[in-house]
């Protein structure tokens, strides 16, 4: 008999990262999200849930292969009410096959798992407490934003809520009991938590459920959650590292918890539920630091389901993955969400290494113990590739040099792990330095200038000694923001036709509320505990966005989720603070291009006044749907609804950024295409304002905006233009890119949008 095969995924964490890995077990039913055309539903039945349970009921009985049968209540897992037409079930194929002809029947996709992409970020994005996005948006006040993750800890001092005022009374949301929590535990700032396993529990109906809550025994949710709203917290730090006060984006907005992703493993059937209950308690927006790769729109149960959220006028931020540097390996390439890109702060983390002539040295560490200021003897041991050598060492400072190869860093910090010591000093290049600064044993990391004045200094010494002071945190990096290496590259697989990711906030080291009894490093051989944790990952950048989101809905609550996307997106930097085009670590330090960081880096206080911005109806997500030739049935099962107005397909969203395919590989040597886009802007600044066009030259292309001067009379007015790119129907190199700003002629806006030439093909 053949067994289907469902793949259960878990979550480690490591060091800073969090890791994935999936084992394979054989079960004999599987999950899967089924769509149901509501107006095919008898008038005998009083409501969607009892005519779902009769469907199944009948496709049990019908199920000839069914040798124990169980009853439809067990196979009906969720009967959802916003984010899909239908239910989530636990059937056999053969029940599958038997449901397929039942009265109604639409489409279904099987459950997935899900990828989770794992103090001083606010005063980065420049927010400030007396001008600008923080007070004008009263520090998000009232903005309720529902966060899709791992739970919380209630008890975080970033949950309190001293100084808030009631909970809105539109409010639908609950606090739900469960093992280890209660609704004592929420207040005005956590103001739901509510938590979502029956299709986990489907999955494998023998499985433990560690903690039966909204209670986080991860810490990835206590920590993107207070990212997005956390509050003011005095004398936080990781270990001494990033000291300072804590705080969220939007530290006045409320929070929800929907817990969704569990130690056990993440079910799209858990989370699309998630997402369904947030949009009845009523949230504003949506963060989900979590995706799938490599799924069509119709067939990925959280475009689906967030298209029901814009419906609703809910804005959904969403995190790349951390697959990059490839290009090609971002998920949540959706057209109605935000999808971030993770960059560097202007901060590190680090020691000093004092020689014994008084010589000072910088270097990077995160050694989260505590080290004596004594002077030891330091040695310099080459490689350190020689164990029996290292093992010889007793009560040094070992220095060791990378060769550049690769796994060299790797091989050396196990072997000093190994051989054990007093401290040992990395004179290194690697890239992947950030994975090694959480050292177990006190460690410190050097550029090879710096290592090479530390080895000239051991070399000519006949006595040479040093000590380390560890726990520096060091502001004002120059050059900041970068793009990390790890964040997902575009094109999106599943519409490549709108450029993707959106945005770029930070994700690397970023402090945050941490659960106090999970371990967040280790001193030696012993687990050390933490009230606030460094973690990196596009999990850490989308609740940035989700915060800043939540800033722009408070001061313009009726704008679309496009609007407020557009006014990120078209305000964003291109430039670091060293004034050069912000550089890309998985790229070699070449200036970022649009499919590594999308528009730019995000600037919340700009984002406050753009100007102009690129709005989208839910008929023009419908037009796009249409112009990609999905059939009728995929188009349903997006937008629940049968009667789609499919007069106007169109490939072209309104979108701020642009995106051209010159890919045709059969085409005559320099032979030449155009790619032609329309665009309609609204004028949302107080007034009358003429813009004019520029675009940055883009060697080998020809782009044309026409008209090239927009004159607005009044507020809200809108205009509309096209830009035309003329290029080689084959380019010749993979990316070229460049910018069409808008400006006014006073200079109060400048309207930014990328515009990407490429000869990538998404393979299908
Ligand atoms: C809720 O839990 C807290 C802490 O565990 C406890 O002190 C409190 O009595 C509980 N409240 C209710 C209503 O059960
Ligand atoms: C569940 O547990 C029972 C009893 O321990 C065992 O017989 C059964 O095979 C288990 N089922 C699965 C799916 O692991
Ligand atoms: C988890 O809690 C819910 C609600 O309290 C309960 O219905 C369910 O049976 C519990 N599940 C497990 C596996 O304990
Ligand atoms: C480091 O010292 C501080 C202050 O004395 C202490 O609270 C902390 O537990 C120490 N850390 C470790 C890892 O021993
Ligand atoms: C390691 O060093 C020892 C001396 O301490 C030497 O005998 C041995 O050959 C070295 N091993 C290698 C692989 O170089
Ligand atoms: C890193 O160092 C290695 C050897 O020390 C060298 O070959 C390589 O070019 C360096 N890489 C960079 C990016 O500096
Ligand atoms: C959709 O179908 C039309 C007509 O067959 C075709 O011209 C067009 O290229 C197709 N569009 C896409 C995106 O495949
Ligand atoms: C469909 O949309 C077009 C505009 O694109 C409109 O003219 C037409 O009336 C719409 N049809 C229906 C049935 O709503
Ligand atoms: C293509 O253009 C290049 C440079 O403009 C020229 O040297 C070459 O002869 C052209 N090839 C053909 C087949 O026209």
């Amino acid at each position: 008999m053949a067994a289907d095969i469902t793949k259960h995924l878990y979550v480690y964490c490591w060091v800073s990262f969090c890791v994935l890995f999936m084992f394979i077990k054989l079960a004999k039913s599987d999950n899967y999200i089924v769509h149901m055309d509501i107006s095919a539903m008898p008038k005998a039945f009083s409501n969607q849930h009892t005519w779902y349970l009769a469907t199944l009921s009948s496709v049990s009985a019908k199920s000839k292969a069914e040798t124990n049968p169980t009853t439809p209540f067990s196979k009906l897992i969720y009967t959802y009410n916003h984010v899909i037409q239908g239910f989530s079930a636990s059937l056999t194929p053969a029940e599958l096959e038997s449901l397929k002809n039942s009265p109604g029947y639409v489409s279904s996709v099987k459950d997935r798992v899900v990828k989770v992409d794992t103090t001083h970020s606010f005063e980065f994005l420049d927010l400030n407490s007396g001008t600008g996005a923080w007070p004008v948006s009263s520090f998000g006040k009232d903005v309720i934003v529902g966060v899709i993750d791992t739970g919380v800890w209630p008890e975080s001092e970033s949950f309190n809520d001293d100084g808030m005022s009631d909970v809105p009374s539109r409010w639908k949301g609950e606090c739900e009991s469960g093992t280890q929590f209660n609704s004592s535990l929420c207040n005005k700032k956590l103001i739901g938590a509510r938590f979502f396993n029956k299709g986990l529990i489907a999955h494998n109906s023998n499985i433990t459920i560690s903690m039966n809550s909204t209670r986080d025994t991860e810490g990835h949710g206590t920590h993107t959650s207070t990212t997005v709203a956390g509050t003011y917290v005095k004398d936080a730090s990781y270990f001494g590292y990033a000291p300072g006060t804590a705080r969220g984006m939007a530290p006045m907005a409320r929070v929800a918890m929907y817990k969704a992703l569990w130690e056990e493993g993440a079910y799209t059937t858990d989370i699309i539920a998630a997402i369904d209950q947030a949009i009845t308690d009523g949230v504003d927006v949506l963060s989900m630091s979590l995706g799938l790769d490599g799924v069509d729109l119709y067939e990925d149960p959280i475009a689906i389901a967030t298209f029901a959220a814009i419906e609703k006028n809910i804005f959904v931020s969403t995190s790349a993955g951390n697959e990059g540097p490839d290009v090609e390996t971002l998920h949540n390439g959706t057209p109605w969400v935000i999808t971030v890109a993770a960059g560097t702060m202007d901060r590190d983390f680090g020691a000093t290494l004092i020689l014994s002539n008084k010589v000072s040295i910088n270097g990077l560490a995160q050694y989260p113990g505590n080290f004596t200021s004594t002077e030891f003897p330091i040695v310099f041991m080459d490689t350190c590739s020689n164990k029996t050598e290292l093992s010889k060492i007793k009560q040094k400072i070992i220095v060791c040099q990378d060769p550049g190869k690769e796994d060299s860093l790797d091989d050396q910090f196990n072997n000093i792990l190994a051989a054990g010591n007093i401290a040992a000093v990395f004179i290194t290049n690697s890239s992947s330095v950030d994975v090694f600064v959480q050292s177990p044993f006190p460690a410190i990391f050097l550029v090879q200038k710096d290592g090479d004045t530390v080895v000239d200094f051991i070399k000519s010494n006949t006595d040479p000694k040093a000590s380390i002071v560890f726990k520096k945190t060091i502001l004002g990096i120059k050059p900041s923001p970068r793009v990390t290496s790890y964040t997902s590259r575009g094109p999106s697989y599943s519409c490549p036709l709108v450029l993707k990711p959106d945005i770029m906030a930070p994700g690397d080291s970023v402090l945050a509320a941490w659960p106090p009894n999970i371990a967040a490093a280790r001193v030696n051989q012993d687990l050390v505990f933490t009230n606030f944790n460094l973690l990196s990952g596009t999990s850490m950048a989308c609740p940035h966005v989700s915060g800043i989101a939540a800033l722009l809905k408070a001061v313009y609550p009726n704008w679309s989720p496009a609007a407020i996307r557009s006014a990120l997106m078209t305000t964003s930097d291109q430039i670091d603070n060293t004034g050069s085009p912000i550089k890309d670590i998985g790229g070699n330090l070449r200036p970022a291009d649009p499919l590594a960081m999308g528009a730019g880096h995000v600037n919340p206080n700009k984002a406050l006044n753009p100007g102009l911005i690129y709005d989208a109806t839910v008929q023009d997500y419908v037009d796009l749907l249409c112009g990609l030739n999905f059939t009728q049935q995929q188009i349903k099962t997006i937008t629940k609804t049968s009667s789609n107005n499919c007069s106007n397909p169109s490939l072209d969203l309104n979108y701020p950024s642009f995106i051209a395919f010159f890919n045709d590989r059969g085409a005559k040597p320099n032979s030449t295409t155009v790619v032609e886009f329309g665009r309609t802007v609204t004028n949302v600044g107080d007034g009358s304002f003429t813009y004019k066009a520029n675009v940055t030259p883009i060697n080998g292309l020809k782009v044309t905006v026409e008209p090239d001067t927009l004159v607005f009379k009044t507020k809200y007015e809108k205009k509309s233009y096209k830009l035309s790119i003329e290029g080689p129907k084959q380019l010749h190199k993979a990316v070229l890119f460049g910018y069409l700003t808008w400006e006014d002629s006073g200079k109060e806006h400048v309207v930014t949008s990328p515009i990407v030439a490429t000869s990538y093909k998404i393979e299908k």
